[in-house]
């Protein structure tokens, strides 16, 4: 399927506040946009896909560290009464995942240790079916609290959600421009990732990574890109790379419906653990 829109689940993709004001991002535009921190710091955006699901990329995972996810909030210091804070039970990082090179399957999954009560301020965004690609030149949206110009520090990143509007660009076109860029012989934007493009110098930065491209169809809004990487930023005539989300479908229902069946198995063993020892010291 290229053409059209993806057909998605309902319940998802929804916002309140249908004006989309200056920037930075007005209160409740991305309800499904997530802080994921360490130590309530700032590491990496996320969108919510589920009451307890947050899709981000797999760069931003550094081992075993205690993760949070803020979400409900535009102001990422702060915490306003919308916002709740939660943590991370498990991290599944995409098994063939791979930073060498040019990165690849830049894909993560991150389970809360409790769902999360949807509001105005906190919805979940829609994933298109496996076979959506979406097409070149649709305008889409990106969202995060990354840097705002490339040359910034770090720490010199803004309190609030900023959102750029982007071009779509399939990855062989993409792959032609950055391919030639870098001066590579071989391919350095492969299938499973698709592009966005400003010709005003828009763009994803720091910070960004793991933040959801968005697009808008029949008023839902599906997530077709996750903020993965690009050649400094804000370059004129230099796209970003986003992991195209509706190749790693399948992936992603696996990977929640293991989980959850994992959850329910403990759930079932818990009192079994608790009975067997009482049983064995019963019998005589
Ligand atoms: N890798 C970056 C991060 O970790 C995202 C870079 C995106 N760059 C771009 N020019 N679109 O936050």
């Amino acid at each position: 399927m290229a053409a059209g829109a993806p057909q998605v689940s309902s319940g998802c993709g929804h916002r309140s506040l249908r004006i989309v004001g200056g920037r930075p991002a007005s209160e409740k535009n991305w309800p499904w946009q997530v802080s994921l921190q360490i130590h309530d710091e700032h590491v990496c955006g996320g969108s919510l896909i589920g009451n307890r699901w947050v899709l981000t990329a797999a760069h931003c995972i550094y081992g075993h560290l205690d993760y949070t996810v803020k979400i409900g909030d535009i102001n990422v210091k702060h915490t306003s009464t919308t916002a709740v804070k939660v943590p991370v039970q498990d991290i599944v990082i995409h098994q063939d995942y791979s930073p060498f090179g040019t990165i690849k399957n830049d894909i993560a999954l991150a389970l809360l240790e409790f769902p999360v009560k949807y509001s105005s301020h906190i919805q979940p965004v829609c994933f298109p079916q496996k076979a959506f690609e979406v097409q070149a030149g649709t305008e889409c949206w990106v969202t995060g609290w990354g840097k705002l110009h490339e040359k910034d520090s770090k720490d010199d990143v803004p309190e609030l959600l900023q959102e750029a509007e982007l071009s779509i660009i399939r990855y062989q076109e993409c792959n032609e421009i950055l391919k030639k860029k870098l001066e590579s012989i071989s391919n350095v934007v492969k299938k499973g990732t698709v592009c966005g493009y400003s010709a005003l110098g828009k763009d994803s930065c720091q910070g960004d990574s793991g933040g959801p491209l968005v697009c808008e169809y029949n008023e839902t809004w599906v997530q077709v890109g996750i903020v993965s990487w690009g050649i400094g930023c804000g370059h004129r005539h230099l796209p970003g790379v986003y992991t195209e989300v509706s190749v790693y479908k399948d992936w992603i229902t696996d990977r929640m419906s293991l989980a959850s069946s994992q959850d329910s198995a403990a759930f079932l063993l818990l009192p079994l653990c608790l009975v067997l020892p009482l049983g064995i010291l019963a019998t005589p």
